[in-house]
């Protein structure tokens, strides 16, 4: 044991959490050391789907656009296809990720970003490349071993894997973003609920030229139904676009009872060949690895001064595409309280909204990722597919569709709306987009939950009420358009309000906190040309919203208040714990 090294922040892990925690601290300009295991960030695709909440915080930290050069664009990501193979029969597609219209409005409505294809491998390279040109200190290939805590800070041991050796790092706040099998939420006696281990699926990661397949109903998902596809896994076989057309995964399910089979190139091959079903395209498989389905999320998400944050919380399978997503957010919920209590402008109180705002969000994920794997299964019972039975009788029954009796017309019928029913993991707008937060750190206005007028999974319901994500409108500034979202962020406060709003400028203008301000009205700095942010605002003109680092509203006064400065203060000192 040799020299103990000492950061503000401590955070385990470089994957899609840790890393954006490092970001947004080092963003904040909080100093922090990263420790990862092994020698490289993630070296295959995993997570994906990269949603619009997403999108908005790596738009707030500054690395949007270096993630949209990199991804799959929207407009490819959309056709999610229903077959028998890739070169087989096709059952059915769902227009998905907002590709579909309608929801293609909606997602123009609710965001001003675009939601993206960026596998993980390519994702975790931005965020800790802008994470250590900002601050952060990295070191790979050091393992985090265990802590201690006491009233000051928290001491983690680690052995770097280079040498050999183990020393001690010692932290104000300890970050565990160390995956589906954390240590540090062992460590920390984190109270986990549900169960690990119920399925058993194999990733095969493979390249081959699949454009002939592909390229006319682009998507980022090929959903394949053949035999053995519902035993263990996702709910079928899938073979996942990684780049178009020539990169690919599958993920193929096995019997978690019988254990994972030998993952050899043959057995690769051999899964990659049924879910293609041309045996004349090459294929090369780069790697296969075997995983199981999880149905775990934590109740708390911190044990004093120990936060977890991403799969090390909530693990759980990659339908609907939340993994990475998630993560990403968790970590940008708690960065910028961690900020403020170590700056010392809010009470350590602060950082119990993390558990109370993050935790449901985490039950409310695990939840649909499985409902999404169980809710496949109506395809094949239209299909007469889930009961064992040869490969022959499967292909008779999706052939039996094509009759024209009364009960293949039933048959189509069902499977049709089985098909469609699929929404809910292709298109849960309002799943990316709905969070609510209650917590110490939002003041509730005393307004009626507005509940959903449509369903909360499916479609996307702006809110200014405390708690709800700023709602996004377009605005102007000069000859700039910008979201309303453009305004807030950045690692501070923002204060919204209208003309006639004077007092509640001055007001956050005398608070100890940095708030910035914003005025939008004829004549001010920022315009409302169409009039979107007067629809959507829910307040008057001379009221104010009080939105936090993190985008969300914190405190809301409908009009103008001539005890605009108390009001101000009170919130403030709820919000910050130290009422
Ligand atoms: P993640 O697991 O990404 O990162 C954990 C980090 O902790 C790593 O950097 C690791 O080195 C580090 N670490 C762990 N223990 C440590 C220790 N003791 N000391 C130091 N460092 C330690 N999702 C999806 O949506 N679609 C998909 O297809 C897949 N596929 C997939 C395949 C495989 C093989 C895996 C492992 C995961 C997936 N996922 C996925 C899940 C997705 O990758 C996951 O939800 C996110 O990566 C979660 O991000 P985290 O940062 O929380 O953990």
């Amino acid at each position: 044991m040799s020299t103990v090294v000492e950061t503000d922040v401590l955070i385990v892990g470089s994957g899609p959490a840790g890393a954006s925690a490092a970001l947004a601290l080092s963003t904040y300009g909080v100093p922090n050391i990263v420790v990862t295991r092994y020698a490289s960030l993630a070296d295959t695709p995993r997570a994906h789907i990269t949603n619009q909440r997403t999108m908005e915080v790596l738009r707030d930290l500054g690395v949007e656009q270096d993630v949209i050069a990199q991804a799959t664009p929207q407009h490819l990501m959309g056709n999610t296809t229903f077959c028998t193979s890739l070169a087989g029969e096709e059952l059915g597609r769902v227009r998905s990720w907002g590709n579909d219209p309608l929801a293609q409005a909606e997602h123009e409505l609710a965001s001003p970003t675009r939601m993206c294809d960026m596998p993980q491998h390519l994702m975790e390279p931005v965020l800790v490349n802008a994470a250590v040109a900002r601050g952060t200190r990295l070191r790979f290939e050091t393992e985090y071993l265990s802590h201690t805590q006491d009233a000051d800070g928290v001491t983690a041991t680690v052995r770097d894997r280079l040498r050999g050796d183990t020393y001690e790092i010692r932290a104000q706040y300890l970050i565990g973003a160390d995956g589906g099998r954390s240590k540090v939420a062992t460590d920390a006696g984190l109270p986990m609920g549900g169960q690990m281990g119920v399925a058993g699926s194999i990733n095969i990661v493979f390249e081959a030229d699949l454009t002939r397949y592909t390229a006319h109903r682009p998507s980022t998902l090929y959903w394949v139904l053949a035999p053995g596809a519902t035993v263990g896994g996702i709910g079928a076989g899938l073979v996942r676009c990684v780049r178009p057309w020539t990169e690919w995964l599958i993920v193929w399910g096995y019997d978690v009872a019988a254990g994972a089979p030998d993952l050899t190139t043959e057995y690769a091959e051999s899964v990659v060949r049924k879910l293609v079903g041309d045996d004349d395209i090459p294929v090369t498989v780069k790697s296969s690895s075997a995983w199981t389905v999880n149905e775990m999320y934590a109740e708390s998400y911190a044990n004093g001064r120990v936060f977890c944050a991403g799969d090390a919380v909530h693990r759980h399978p990659p339908s609907n595409g939340l993994g990475s997503n998630t993560s990403i957010q968790d970590a940008y919920n708690l960065a910028w309280k961690l900020k403020l209590v170590l700056d010392g402008t809010a009470h350590p109180r602060l950082l119990d909204s993390y558990t109370a705002e993050r935790a449901p969000i985490g039950r409310q994920i695990v939840t649909r990722a499985n409902q999404s794997i169980r809710e496949t299964a109506p395809i094949f019972e239209a299909l007469d597919g889930l009961s064992p039975q040869t490969p022959e009788q499967l292909w008779a029954n999706i052939a039996a569709r094509k009759d024209t009796t009364e009960a293949a017309g039933k048959q189509r019928a069902e499977l049709r709306e089985a098909i469609a029913f699929k929404a809910y993991e292709f298109n849960a707008h309002g799943v990316d987009l709905n969070q609510r937060y209650r917590s110490g750190a939002i003041v509730p206005d005393g307004t009626p939950d507005p509940g959903f007028a449509r369903d909360p999974e499916l479609h996307h319901q702006p809110s200014s009420r405390p708690g709800a994500r700023l709602p996004h409108a377009w605005i102007t500034s000069g000859s700039r358009t910008l979201s309303t979202l453009d305004t807030v962020g950045r690692g501070r406060f923002t204060l919204l309000t209208g003309i006639g709003g004077e007092d509640w400028v001055r007001a956050a203008g005398a608070q100890e906190v940095e708030i910035a301000t914003v005025v939008i009205g004829p004549g001010q700095e920022y315009e409302d040309p169409y009039g979107d942010w007067s629809r959507l605002s829910e307040i008057s003109d001379a009221g104010a919203l009080l939105v936090r680092p993190d985008g969300f509203v914190a405190f809301r006064h409908a009009s103008a208040a001539p005890d605009a400065g108390e009001l101000l203060t009170d919130a403030l000192r709820s919000i910050l714990g130290r009422a």
